[in-house]
């Protein structure tokens, strides 16, 4: 008999009481298991890179917390790697790259993006083989536009300004990168569902800065591509797609992208994303990672809010956006408590 994951029933529209649970960035600092293997790699990337310790760090969280989802131990900035552009993480900055030359985007290397990735694919199929079945492992990418911005200004920055002006002063040199980016996520998603991977996530974390016209060209267009594209080859592949500050605009996200799941920040009321959505989409979220640092009375309160407000609709409880490093693991296992009562 299969065993369907409580995220994978959620996301074909069931309603689960409780809701079933992963953390964004739930593989990472705020562990010490991860911090040990952190040390033994190299760099970040090389961390991505080898299968052994990619693996061992993505079932990390799973065996501490019981989470119901695995997701993929990798990085969004994989894929400017593959592209050929220089990719580095440094300690107490993020992410360093070389600046994209919209002009010359001809250097970028758009062959070969899944064979470099082979070590990432690799990891989704020891995970698939590790976790047990009723366990979801989620694949991910990240969203053309979070990448581009990141692929632009080669850092990240407070308000993603480079990107933006050159999305307004060069749309065409611009619409060039994100066609890049919608072709390399795609085949790497699909990679990764044929690998074993049960659904994937697309994170926009930079979507929210967008104007109304951008946010329909930048964000929702390439995402809603990039999830026709998967399903042409894997008809029935599960997307959770997270657009952070879509704010009053889910509803639309939602309907167009054609995502199965979409992530909601903690701005946005519960109550009011399930207003916006259709019934069958789920929803995924939303408590602030700050309540998660505080514990106590604010973390009960939110996750009651939460619980309170998608009773009757599919939900997936996570937070609004990434846990942090500073996070204390007792809150985290209070979370889960509160939640599975
Ligand atoms: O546990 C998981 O969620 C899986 C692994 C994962 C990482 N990054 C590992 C990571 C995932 C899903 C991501 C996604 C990611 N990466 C996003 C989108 C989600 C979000 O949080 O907004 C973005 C924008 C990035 C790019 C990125 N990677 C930045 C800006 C940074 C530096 C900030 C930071 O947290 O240090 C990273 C580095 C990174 N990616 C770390 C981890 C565990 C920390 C570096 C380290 O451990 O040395």
């Amino acid at each position: 008999m299969s065993v369907l994951p409580s995220i994978i029933r959620v996301l074909n529209g069931d309603v689960l009481d409780p809701p079933p649970i992963w953390i964004m960035r739930q593989a990472g600092r705020y562990l010490p298991e991860y911090r040990a293997v952190r040390k033994t790699a190299g760099s970040f990337l090389e961390l991505c890179y080898e299968p052994d310790l990619a693996t061992e760090v993505t079932l990390q969280p799973i065996r501490r917390f019981d989470f119901d989802a695995a997701i993929l131990f990798s990085d969004i900035l994989v894929i400017p790697d593959a592209l050929g552009q220089s990719v580095r993480f440094e300690e107490g900055i993020g992410p360093v790259l070389d600046p994209v030359d919209l002009a010359k985007l001809d250097a970028l290397r758009t062959e070969g993006i899944v064979e470099h990735l082979q070590p990432v694919l690799e990891t989704v199929r020891r995970v698939r083989a590790d976790l047990p079945r009723d366990k979801a492992l989620l694949g991910f990418c990240g969203a053309p536009w979070t990448v581009a911005t990141y692929m632009i200004a080669g850092q990240g920055t407070p308000d993603q300004a480079p990107a933006r002006l050159a999305a307004y002063e060069a749309p065409d040199r611009f619409e060039a990168l994100i066609e890049i980016l919608i072709g390399a996520s795609t085949d790497y998603l699909i990679a990764q569902l044929e690998a074993g991977a049960d659904a994937v996530q697309i994170f926009d974390t930079w979507a929210g800065i967008l104007d109304d016209e951008g946010f329909g060209r930048w964000a929702i267009d390439p995402v809603r591509r990039i999830i026709a594209g998967v399903r042409k080859v894997v008809p029935d592949a599960k997307i959770i797609a997270f657009a952070k500050g879509a704010g009053s605009r889910l509803g639309t996200y939602a309907r167009q992208t054609g995502a199965n799941g979409v992530g909601v920040d903690w701005t946005v009321p519960v109550a009011e994303a399930s207003a916006m959505l259709p019934a069958n989409i789920a929803s995924q979220g939303n408590l602030d990672p700050m309540r998660l640092i505080a514990g106590g009375e604010a973390l009960d309160a939110g996750v009651d809010s939460i619980l309170a407000a998608t009773v009757g609709r599919p939900h997936i409880f996570n937070l609004g956006h990434g846990i942090t490093p500073d996070t204390p693991i007792a809150n985290v296992e209070r979370l889960i408590g509160r939640i599975r009562g």
